[in-house]
């Protein structure tokens, strides 16, 4: 699996810490880095260009770090059939694929340690969607997105 991340000024050393994180588990991590290409860019491009890449399929799953997660998951849930959520614990984590079905797991670095954030990404790697009684309820959010574009 290859998991796509990138990550704002206010998360540099916790993406690093998380890309080691996921090549020594044998993850082929790829690193955007939107900022070493656009020095001073601030966390909507950043995490608008990652779910972009989302979206048009080049990559399944993604990792977006900012401060608090709370931004990149604001932009990334912008974009159309992108779903994104900040986790900072592992309950969410897991349940952010098993029952939500999100493509993009969002962070902060300025809310937990790097050694909880390992763990957050470890749990939502081997989460998978379920499906189930969560399949209309995450239906439902489709047909709401689709409505919500289609009005604008
Ligand atoms: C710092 O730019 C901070 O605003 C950002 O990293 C993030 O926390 C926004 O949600």
């Amino acid at each position: 699996m290859k998991v796509v991340i990138d990550c704002d000024d206010a998360a540099i050393e916790l993406k690093k810490t998380i890309v080691a994180h996921l090549e020594n588990n044998g993850i082929d991590a790829v690193d955007l880095d939107y900022l070493g290409s656009h020095p001073g860019a601030y966390y909507p491009e950043i995490g608008y260009n990652l779910a972009r890449k989302i979206q048009d399929g080049a990559y399944q799953r993604g990792i977006l770090i900012c401060g608090t997660g709370l931004g990149m998951a604001m932009i990334a849930n912008k974009v159309k059939g992108v779903y994104a959520g900040v986790c900072h614990d592992v309950f969410s984590a897991e349940r952010l694929r098993k029952s939500n079905n999100a493509q993009i797991l969002t962070m902060g670095a300025r809310v937990i340690g790097p050694e909880l954030a390992k763990t957050i990404v470890s749990a939502w790697l081997v989460s998978e969607f379920q499906g189930g009684g969560s399949q209309p309820k995450v239906d439902q959010m489709h047909a709401l997105e689709r409505q919500s574009f289609e009005s604008q």
